[in-house]
């Protein structure tokens, strides 16, 4: 048991004593799914890189617009890529407020993700949730939770909102999104954000924080502009392309905040001809 108290949403295997990627991110956007050790690394690099409390908040609040412009697009099934540990604003609650009879699955590799994803979605028929390693696309698309939820012939979202950052390009994460790519039907979306910079954009006093978070959480692949556009291969961007993360469509100026041309991170959308 590690010498640390197992609350009752922890699945049995998972070990207590690493920090997830889930739960350091639950821990930053205000969650309680997090262990100490989740919260000691969060701080240190919240500590070291404040910068990256807007960030982490700016990815949620895209992952929110986008789904709110996916359905003015009539878009009515979603696939969550990543999906994280449920906060407020999660994607079906998004969905079926505009339209009950949305559908969603949820996919994370996360054993507390997945477990309360689950707790929380017991009896909402139109929600799945699936533990797997979404870079092995075929065991998600052949699982009965994608088969079962998803119309093959209606058109999808695919959402991947802060997860291919974590899929470094020695693991082909184009080769990642193409596989997704070439089961959805045509009139389908793609929702990408992501961390990155362009050159002379990093700030070299950010390097303690991002070494501790790749040796104790994981390693992450910080993108260009123009690499995370090339994910986008098959797809055709919608306006305004691949922007800042606050300039794609922000709806209030609390989603710009202060210096939105330089932020640290991308978003985009494509729809697939
Ligand atoms: C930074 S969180 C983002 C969560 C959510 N998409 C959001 O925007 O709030 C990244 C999530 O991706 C998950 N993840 C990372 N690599 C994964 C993989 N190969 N397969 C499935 N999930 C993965 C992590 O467990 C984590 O929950």
């Amino acid at each position: 048991m590690d010498g640390v108290e197992r609350p009752v949403w922890a699945p049995g295997d998972i070990d207590l004593s690493r920090p997830s990627i889930a739960r350091v991110y639950d821990y930053w956007l205000g969650g309680a799914h997090n262990f100490a050790v989740d919260r000691a690394v969060g701080d240190k690099v919240i500590a070291d890189v404040p910068v990256l409390r807007s960030v982490i908040l700016n990815h949620r609040a895209f992952l929110r617009r986008a789904v709110r412009y996916l359905l003015a697009h009539g878009i009515r099934q979603f696939l969550d890529l990543g999906s994280g540990i449920p906060t407020v604003g999660n994607v079906h609650e998004i969905a079926q407020s505009v339209d009950p009879t949305a559908r969603v699955v949820y996919v994370d590799i996360d054993p507390v993700a997945v477990a309360h994803s689950r707790a929380i979605l017991t009896g909402n028929e139109l929600v799945g949730v699936l533990q797997t390693d979404v870079r092995d696309a075929r065991a998600v698309l052949d699982s009965p939770e994608v088969r079962d939820m998803l119309d093959f012939d209606q058109p999808i979202a695919v959402l991947m909102v802060a997860l291919l950052h974590f899929v470094p390009d020695a693991e082909d994460p184009a080769g990642v999104v193409a596989a997704y790519r070439d089961v959805i039907p045509a009139g389908s979306f793609l929702a990408v954000s992501h961390a990155g910079h362009e050159d002379g954009e990093w700030d070299p006093a950010w390097d303690d924080a991002k070494g501790l978070y790749n040796r104790g959480v994981s390693p992450i692949t910080y993108r260009d502009r123009s690499s995370v556009e090339s994910l986008f291969k098959g797809f055709d961007l919608v306006a305004p392309g691949v922007a800042r993360l606050p300039l794609w469509h922000p709806e209030s100026p609390d989603d710009l905040g202060d210096d939105a041309t330089h932020f640290i991170g991308y978003a985009a959308v494509g729809r697939k001809p």
